[in-house]
């Protein structure tokens, strides 16, 4: 009989992809678990049967080696680094980390030696997702290099002796081609090198249900249940849940009106609910509450906080009319990516404050009185509860919505400029895009997650000088690769059909107007998009920018993507976009329609 021994380790550096190394060994098959760099330095992770170090967000150059160098030199079995991990590694056993001139986002190629214990079995030419700005310059003694990009020349390395791997880039995210397979190659190494080998870890959805029906009705006890239904896939998947742990009448689901759902949403969420059964949904209008306190307010992460401050108070104030009792349980849909990014592990850096973890949130968490059944899952793993639940597959294969809705996604500005001469990275930016286009910095800032840590820097945008409209994705978005990893006050590029002189930075506040217009171009592009398969989200955003009648000018931001951990730029056809396009303008106030060519990372989904 196997023996089981201690699972693989994934110490969490505060990479952001930290936990998908580790869902990806469990989907596997085996055992992982995120350990912190503590347990490390402090030798818990001595019986582990491999350790993975993962990413972080800052450099290594930084880290005081001198409490983990002597654990990793000494552990036995096979440990894998990736990204910081890797130079982490470079450095403890000697190699050189140098700060790259080239920093690298997104895709890349890298050429691998395919008799390295990694790529056992791969192709040698192959496309992988980066997200670094440092790099290892020169192996240690008694490693040699096992694959290279065209600006990495250490893009993975391997020890002599076979037990040490390591890679610049993320092979645990969806869109590195054989990130599964290479994650395979090192499981397999660890069980070779596991006295008794290792006990499979049984992972399956139906497992995980009922983990969590079990962990709901521990948590609530004999208390009701208050829920925020927002009418996405989260809170509908924790709705079922808690109905199935606990029983209907003690799951009290409110719907607040924020103001900022999209057209006609507040009452299609009530009627979905009918149409699943459930009766005892409690509306609340508080867009009144919601517009006062947001005015005036620019700042993403200000909104964020005021958003996330009001879904506590209001609710409150609903739970009082519900009378309901003081003693109540708040359960929430927070998934595993939503924690990740609001910083919520050790070392993590904050992207963005989640609605669900703002601090009024927190001190409830802090409480004890807060439940979050699909906090260690992925969207697409909640989708497969919801399938397992029985709910309709149009609600579960709804496109993600944010919490705070549409006003993320109005870029405010209180002043009015000329766009020209604005920025002095504006001659390195003409450099960098080739003959055919032309480009400009905005003076507008979207959220970006570079190296695993925020930005929060200005959009390029780029327009073909002979203004053809026709696009061709593939070039447009190497030009915006190229445009991010080389200016450092960039982390987002768009393209425009037109030139940009026909554009300028005007006022733009969080008001019931803006937000109409918003909702009306929203639901008139997704209706427009429908048949575009592939299309995992496609906020719609809207800037700042005006052309010379006043009309408003608005992003679409189309992408692909498994997790939201990741999401590459999706290709709209360009006939279908010509047509969106076309449809968009039509609408009174609105002007230049850009398109977002930015993949995750350098740049989150959502603006702010
Ligand atoms: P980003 O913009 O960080 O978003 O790449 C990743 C995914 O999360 C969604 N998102 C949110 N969802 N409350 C939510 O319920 C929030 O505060 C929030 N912020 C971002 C976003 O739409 C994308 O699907």
């Amino acid at each position: 009989m196997r023996q089981a021994i201690a699972s693989i380790a994934v110490v969490d550096f505060g990479g952001q992809y930290t936990h998908l190394i580790c869902r990806g060994i469990r989907r596997a098959g085996y055992r992982a678990d995120v350990r912190s760099v503590g347990e490390l330095a402090a030798g818990a992770l001595a019986e582990c049967a491999g350790m993975v170090l993962s990413g972080g967000p800052d450099s290594v150059l930084a880290f005081d080696l001198s409490a983990i160098a002597g654990r990793i030199r000494g552990f036995p079995r096979p440990v894998l680094g990736i990204c910081y991990g890797h130079q982490l590694l470079a450095r403890i056993f000697g190699g050189l980390v140098v700060t790259a001139c080239a920093r690298e986002y997104g895709l890349t190629t890298i050429t691998a030696g395919t008799d390295a214990v990694l790529f056992r079995g791969l192709p040698p030419v192959q496309r992988v997702w980066m997200s670094h700005g440092d790099h290892v310059e020169t192996v240690p003694h008694g490693f040699t290099v096992t694959a290279s990009t065209d600006t990495v020349p250490v893009a993975a390395m391997e020890s002599a002796e076979g037990l040490i791997y390591s890679v610049q880039f993320h092979p645990e995210v969806v869109h590195t081609e054989h990130g599964a397979a290479m994650l395979g190659n090192f499981i397999r190494a660890c069980l070779d090198a596991a006295p008794a080998g290792m006990e499979e870890l049984s992972w399956s959805a139906d497992a995980v249900r009922d983990e969590i029906l079990g962990a709901i009705r521990t948590q609530a006890g004999e208390r009701p249940l208050l829920l925020l239904v927002s009418g996405g896939v989260d809170s509908l998947v924790c709705l079922g849940l808690c109905i199935e742990a606990v029983g209907s009448g003690r799951v009290h689901a409110v719907h607040i009106d924020t103001g900022f759902m999209r057209a006609n949403e507040s009452r299609e969420v009530a009627e979905h609910l009918v149409e699943l059964g459930y009766h005892n949904l409690h509306v609340v209008d508080a867009s009144d509450r919601y517009f006062s306190s947001l005015k005036g307010v620019i700042n993403p992460e200000e909104k964020r906080s005021i958003i996330g401050r009001l879904f506590v108070e209001v609710l409150r104030d609903a739970v009082e009319a519900l009378g309901v009792g003081p003693d109540w349980m708040l359960v929430q849909g927070t998934i595993y990516p939503d924690r990740i990014e609001t910083g919520g592990t050790e070392r993590a850096d904050r992207i963005k404050t989640h609605h669900n973890r703002v601090s009024q949130i927190q001190a409830l968490i802090d409480q004890g009185r807060v439940i979050e059944p699909l906090a260690d899952l992925y969207k697409h793993e909640v989708r497969h509860l919801g399938v397992l639940l029985g709910l309709p597959p149009h609600l579960v294969q709804r496109q993600p919505f944010p919490g705070p809705g549409l006003a993320v996604r109005v870029v405010c500005s209180d002043t009015a400029i000329p766009l020209s001469g604005f920025d002095r990275e504006q001659a390195s930016l003409s450099g960098l895009i080739g003959p055919d286009l032309d480009g400009l910095v905005l003076p507008v800032r979207s959220v970006g997650v570079q190296g695993d840590a925020r930005t929060y820097c200005h959009p390029a945008m780029v327009w073909y000088r002979d203004r053809r409209s026709r696009p061709d994705w593939q070039v447009l978005k190497a030009v915006a690769a190229r445009i991010v990893n080389a200016l450092s006050t960039v982390n987002r590029v768009v393209w425009s059909a037109r030139p940009a002189g026909h554009v300028s930075l005007g006022v733009c506040m969080l008001d019931r107007r803006r937000i109409d217009l918003l909702q009306e171009v929203d639901a008139a592009a997704r209706d427009a998009a429908a048949g575009e398969r592939g299309i995992w989200q496609m906020p719609v955003v809207a800037l700042p920018l005006f052309d010379h009648e006043g009309n408003q000018a608005f992003v679409l931001r189309p992408v692909s993507s498994r997790d939201a951990m990741t999401a590459d730029v999706f290709a709209m056809d360009p006939a279908v976009f010509e047509a969106l396009r076309a449809r968009l303008q039509a609408i009174e106030g609105v002007g230049p329609i850009l398109y977002d060519l930015t993949t995750k990372p350098p740049g989150t989904i959502e603006w702010e």
